[in-house]
C-alpha cells in the first residue's frame, strides 16, 4: 500500500497583532477571562491588503520555491479550504494558482465545511495520491475569523493559512488508514451569504463540538484506529485553546483512559504555542496547532499523533499518523518565529478599524489598498467587483 503523508508545509498569518488584555481593558473586565478562561493571549489582525487569498499564496510560496522543477510539475491538484471566501462562485484556488505561477494543467478548486474544510481537502488529497502516487496535491487552509464587535465571539478572532504538500514521498508525517467520521445538523455557528461576520450560539457550539468529537472517536476506534493512550500528542481544532482542553478531558473520561491531569496536559499543551497568539484561524487552526508542535518538539520521530478536526454545522473527523525522522530537517521553525515576531502590535482603535473597516465595496466602486502587509502577496485593490492581486516586491 502507498504511504501517503505530508512532504512539506508553509504558514502565513496577518501582519498585525492585537492583545486580548487590551480588549479586556476596553470591556472593563479581568484580562484573565481571556488569558486563562479561554486560553488566548492575542490574535493576528490582517491589514487592508491581506485577505484569505494573499494569506494562502503567502503560506505556499516558499514551499513551492523549494521544490525541484519535476516535483513542482507533479502538483496537479490545488485545493483551497476556507469558510471566509471572497467570492460565491469563483474559487480562491484560481487566484492562488495564478499567484504561485503553477502550470495550466492543474485541478484547482475551493472546498467548504466550516472549520473542517482543511481536513476535507486532506481526505480528498489522499484519495488522489492513492490513485496517482506520482502526483502531489497542494492543499491550503486559509481563513480570517470575524465576529460582530462587542459580541462574545470577538475575543476568538484571528486569521492564518497553512499550506500542506500531500504526496507519496512524505518527510514529516505518514497518515494511518483509519478515519473516524461524524456528522449532525446543528445551528451552532454559521454565516449566511449576506453576512460578513459569523452567527454563533457560543454555549451550544461547545456542546456540539464535544458531542461530535466523542462520536467521531468511537467511529475511528471502530475502524481500526490507534488506542487513545498510544497517541503521543493530539492536535484538536482550536477556536481557543481551552476548547481543546475541554474536549480532551471529556474524551479521556469517555474512554476511561485513567490518565492523570498532567498526562492529559502533556498530550495536548505543546499544540497551543502558536494558536494562543494567532487566534482562531478556522480551517487552518488544527494545522497551526500541529506546526506549533512539530516545530518545537525534538523527540517526535516514530511517535503517533492524533488529529481531531471539527467544523460547526457540524462535522468531525478523527485521524492519526506517524511522525517521520526527516521532520527535524524539514521543519521551518526559524521562519515561523521570524514571521510571528514581525507582526506589528496594534492598539484597540487600530484593530477595530482594520478588522471591520476593510475594503468591501458592494456598489462596484474602486478601492486602492495601502501597501501595509509584510507578506509576499497583497490585495492591490478592488474595482468593478474585481479583486486585483500583486506581489509585494
Ligand atoms: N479568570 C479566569 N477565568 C475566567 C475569568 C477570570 N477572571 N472570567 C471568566 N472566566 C472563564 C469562565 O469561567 C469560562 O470558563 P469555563 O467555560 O471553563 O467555565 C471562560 O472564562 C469563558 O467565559 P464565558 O463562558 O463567560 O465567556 P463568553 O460566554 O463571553 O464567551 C465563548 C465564550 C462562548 C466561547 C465565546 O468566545 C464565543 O462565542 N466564541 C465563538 C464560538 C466558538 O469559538 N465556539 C467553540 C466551538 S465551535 C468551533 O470550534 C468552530 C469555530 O471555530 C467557531
Amino acid at each position: 500500500m502507498t504511504t501517503i503523508g505530508i512532504e512539506d508545509y508553509g504558514f502565513a498569518t496577518g501582519s498585525r497583532r492585537f492583545e486580548l488584555a487590551d480588549l479586556a481593558e476596553h470591556e472593563g473586565i479581568d484580562a484573565n477571562k481571556y488569558l486563562v478562561g479561554i486560553g488566548q493571549e492575542a490574535f493576528s489582525v490582517p491589514t487592508f491588503d491581506e485577505d484569505i487569498v494573499t494569506l494562502a499564496a503567502s503560506a505556499a510560496t516558499t514551499m513551492i520555491d523549494r521544490l525541484s522543477p519535476d516535483a513542482r510539475d507533479s502538483i496537479r491538484t490545488l485545493i483551497v479550504a476556507t469558510e471566509s471566501g471572497i467570492d460565491q462562485s469563483k474559487a480562491a484556488a484560481i487566484y492562488v494558482h495564478e499567484l504561485l505561477e503553477l502550470g495550466p494543467h492543474v485541478r484547482a478548486f475551493e472546498i467548504k465545511q466550516a472549520c473542517y474544510g482543511g481536513t476535507a481537502a486532506l481526505a480528498t488529497a489522499q484519495g488522489i495520491v492513492a490513485r496517482h502516487p506520482d502526483e502531489r496535491v497542494l492543499i491550503v487552509a486559509t481563513d480570517i475569523a470575524r465576529y460582530d464587535p462587542d459580541s462574545s465571539g470577538e475575543a476568538t478572532q484571528g486569521g492564518a493559512a497553512v499550506a500542506l504538500l500531500i504526496s507519496a514521498s512524505p518527510r514529516i508525517l505518514a497518515f494511518d488508514k483509519a478515519q473516524g467520521l461524524s456528522t449532525e445538523d446543528a445551528m451552532d455557528f454559521w454565516r449566511p451569504n449576506y453576512r460578513t461576520t459569523a452567527r454563533v450560539d457560543g454555549r451550544l457550539s461547545i456542546q456540539v463540538y464535544i458531542r461530535q468529537v466523542l462520536s467521531a472517536w468511537d467511529d475511528y476506534s471502530g475502524h481500526g484506529g490507534r488506542p487513545f493512550t498510544d497517541l503521543h500528542t493530539l492536535c484538536y481544532h482550536q477556536p481557543f485553546t481551552k476548547m481543546a482542553s475541554k474536549a480532551h478531558l471529556k474524551l479521556a473520561r469517555h474512554l476511561e483512559s485513567g490518565q492523570t491531569p498532567s498526562d492529559l496536559d502533556a498530550q495536548l499543551a505543546p499544540t497551543f504555542r502558536y494558536n494562543r497568539i494567532v487566534g482562531n484561524s478556522y480551517t487552518a487552526s488544527m494545522y497551526v496547532g500541529f506546526l506549533g508542535l512539530i516545530e518545537h518538539a525534538d523527540d517526535l520521530a516514530g511517535r503517533a499523533l492524533g488529529f481531531v478536526s471539527y467544523g460547526s454545522g457540524a462535522m468531525c473527523e478523527v485521524f492519526s499518523g506517524e511522525v517521520l525522522p526527516t521532520y527535524l530537517k524539514t521543519r521551518h521553525t526559524e521562519a515561523t518565529t521570524a514571521m510571528l515576531d514581525a507582526r506589528q502590535p496594534v492598539d484597540f482603535a487600530t484593530y477595530r478599524e482594520l478588522y471591520y473597516g476593510y475594503p468591501n465595496p458592494t456598489d462596484g466602486s474602486a478601492f486602492e489598498t495601502p501597501h501595509d502587509t509584510s507578506l509576499p502577496f497583497r490585495l492591490a485593490g478592488i474595482d468593478h467587483d474585481e479583486r486585483r492581486y500583486a506581489t509585494s516586491a
